[in-house]
């Protein structure tokens, strides 16, 4: 059974971002900018952020954070969103989900500027992955597919099966691995809740994907023997954190999985970071032309 390391992935990545980094600052006189709107308080959000900045301090990005309280009127905002867009030194804007009733969050992604997306939400970059078009892919489904690529485990032509329907994790990743190109090219199935028979589904897949947000409710009887197993829940339970998977079990069978912690989440950061450098790499090599 291969363990899919993430930690140790992201810490690669994140090295060679850093690399990146000091060679094109030369050029470019600055470094890349990372702007973090919090609203609210969250705790899981509020962890994650601290985490996003962490990582953006280990690999030479800059990070600018903003942390709002729940009750701010929606048009504030829009205004700092509108204020970050034609900021020079930032290069990517990141709008931490959920927001707090009252906010229409669909709204607030649509105000961010979209060469600024880099969590690909912005319904423009959503249109770019449906159509295969260039664009920022969002952090989550990015992360999976770079995970899978470094262990070459490709789906190319075998069963998909995606679980979770989200416009955060399960919708994109579903149209990224039906894309032609490689390491996906999958013959993809999207379960959720109202799926009738979800252990045939997960049965049939060489690939499995969770993103249902309900802990270790998959079992070693819904997964195929041999089967990649990607695992995007986190949930804090009074023994420690844990995912989807029933891990003891489900391993036993997997050839592959990914552990939580330590799977999949190092990974949806380290492509943050990576989209940060590519939208700021955009923007100076369009100054520099
Ligand atoms: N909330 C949970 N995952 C994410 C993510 O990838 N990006 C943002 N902005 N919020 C999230």
């Amino acid at each position: 059974m291969i363990l899919l390391d993430g930690k140790v992935t992201a810490a690669s990545i994140r090295e060679e971002l850093r690399g990146e980094i000091l060679a094109f600052q030369l050029r470019a006189g600055r470094a890349p900018g990372l702007a973090v709107i919090l609203v609210g308080e969250d705790s899981a959000s509020h962890v994650y952020v601290r985490s996003k900045v962490r990582a953006c301090e280990q690999t030479g990005v800059l990070s600018f954070v903003y942390r709002l309280p729940a009750g701010i009127p929606q048009q504030e905002l829009l205004t700092l969103i509108g204020k970050l867009n034609k900021r020079l030194d930032v290069d990517g804007i990141l709008l931490q989900l959920p927001l707090p009733k009252g906010i229409d969050s669909q709204i607030c992604l649509a105000a961010i500027d979209p060469r600024k997306d880099v969590d690909g939400f912005h319904p423009e970059n959503m249109g770019r992955l449906a159509l295969g078009l260039p664009g920022f892919v969002p952090c989550t489904p990015a992360g999976i597919l770079e995970l899978l690529r470094r262990y070459e485990l490709s789906p190319s032509g075998k069963e998909a099966v995606v679980i979770g329907r989200s416009n955060i994790v399960g919708k994109p990743l579903s149209l990224l691995l039906a894309r032609q190109a490689p390491y996906a090219n999958a013959t993809v199935t999207v379960c959720h809740s109202c799926t009738r028979d979800l252990a045939g589904h997960c049965r049939r897949a060489d690939f499995l994907f969770l993103a249902m947000g309900r802990p270790r409710c998959i079992t070693g009887d819904m997964v195929r023997e041999g089967a990649v197993v990607i695992d995007v829940g986190i949930h804090r339970t009074e023994d420690g954190l844990c995912g989807d998977v029933d891990f003891s079990q489900v391993s036993a069978k997997a050839k592959a999985i990914t552990p939580v912690p330590g799977g999949v989440g190092p990974m949806t950061i380290a492509m943050l970071l990576k989209n940060t450098v590519q939208a700021w790499k955009a923007v100076e090599m369009e100054r520099m032309r």
